[in-house]
């Protein structure tokens, strides 16, 4: 039986990746301090700890009495907006705590690191679809957070052998049949748009429309939370340390979302127009033929009215998010 500790496990991609363990025969405990999660989004059948990576003695005797076979650490904030103005606690939390873990994996013996990154590292890429040799270079401070915590991975790495896989993540979106997205104050586009659909919200904002792109708004690659939390049970096993990226390999503009959400919810969803959020690269999609080849991945989820659909249907089940 296979015991792992899952950093984060409380928030939107991580409780899907606890429900997606349980269900195959994992072992989980889940460490939040529930700063941006939600007590009712951990598993009931995982054992929770509250406690934050900041507070160095606790994460490692948590992970010094548990026989974790693998860490998952999901546990960072994850706002590009938000980065460009207090870009502090993106460097202290996504780099210094995260450090925390970093050594009491080591400390615990643990075999293998599973990392949330992200697309923002590359920047603004001079490729796209993207693929993972693009150069690194990010243009926010939360790209450029997870990218020196990629570099720590490295390093821990070299010195101690943890073994780890680094997924950057596209655009995470859509739902299980239990969990889904419930971030206070909301900002992601899929959530706000159906948000107008359940009539929470008068309209929806469009940041920028004189983008170089087709319609001339952001250009995204939404991949369905249960294919990356299957990315992360296979990374558990990676063949060798490294990277690799998690998207669909299809992108889809802001206008373009907005369109197949009001086809999955029958609702005109009024849209306006609205300046540029600054951080935002006009185009980002992932080539992810590594993550197939090496871990054999195999996403599921393969067109967004799909993977909106879900997002639908557990926002309608729980219109107020999760309980408080
Ligand atoms: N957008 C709008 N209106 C809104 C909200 C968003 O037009 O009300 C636009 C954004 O400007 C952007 C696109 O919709 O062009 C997607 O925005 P999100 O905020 O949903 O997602 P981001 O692309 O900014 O960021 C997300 C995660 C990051 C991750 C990144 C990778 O929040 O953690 O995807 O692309 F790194």
């Amino acid at each position: 039986m296979e015991n792992i500790l899952v950093a984060g496990g409380a928030g939107y991609i991580g409780s899907a990746c606890v429900e997606y363990l349980l269900d195959r025969g994992f072992e989980v405990v889940v460490f939040d301090s529930l700063a941006t999660g939600h007590r009712a989004a951990v598993d009931k059948r995982a054992e929770f700890v509250e406690g934050d990576l900041n507070d160095r003695e606790k994460i490692i005797s948590v992970v010094g009495e548990g026989n974790f076979s693998g860490i998952m650490h999901f546990a960072a904030y994850s706002l590009v907006g938000e980065s460009m103005e207090n870009p502090g606690k993106y460097f202290s939390n996504n780099l210094g705590a995260g450090i925390n873990l970093l050594d009491a994996a080591v400390e615990g013996n643990v075999e293998s690191f599973v990392f949330s990154s992200t697309c923002a590292t590359y920047g603004d890429p001079t490729q796209v679809p993207i693929p993972e040799t693009e150069k690194q270079d990010p243009i926010n401070p939360y790209g450029e957070s997870k990218l020196m915590f990629e570099r720590a991975l490295k390093w821990y790495n070299r010195i101690f052998g943890l073994k780890y896989a680094a997924l950057r993540y596209f655009n995470a979106a859509g739902a299980t049949g239990a969990f889904g997205e419930d971030h206070r104050p909301e900002t992601h586009l899929i959530p706000l748009v159906l948000q107008v659909a359940l009539g929470k919200r008068d309209a929806i904002k469009i940041f920028g429309d004189d983008y170089p792109t087709r319609d001339g708004t952001c250009v995204r690659d939404y991949i369905h939370i249960l294919d990356l939390a299957q990315a992360h049970m296979l990374a558990l096993e990676a063949p060798e340390s490294g990277h690799y990226n998690l998207g669909t390999g299809n992108g889809l503009t802001v206008k373009e979302i907005i369109d197949t959400a009001r086809e999955v919810t029958g609702h005109a969803i009024p849209a306006e127009n609205a300046a540029r959020r600054p951080g935002d690269p006009p185009e980002l999609i992932g080539q992810s033929e590594r993550a197939k080849n090496v871990l054999g991945w195999k996403p599921e989820f393969e067109n967004a009215k799909d993977i909106i659909a879900s997002a639908w249907e557990w926002m309608r089940e729980h219109p107020d998010g999760y309980e408080s």
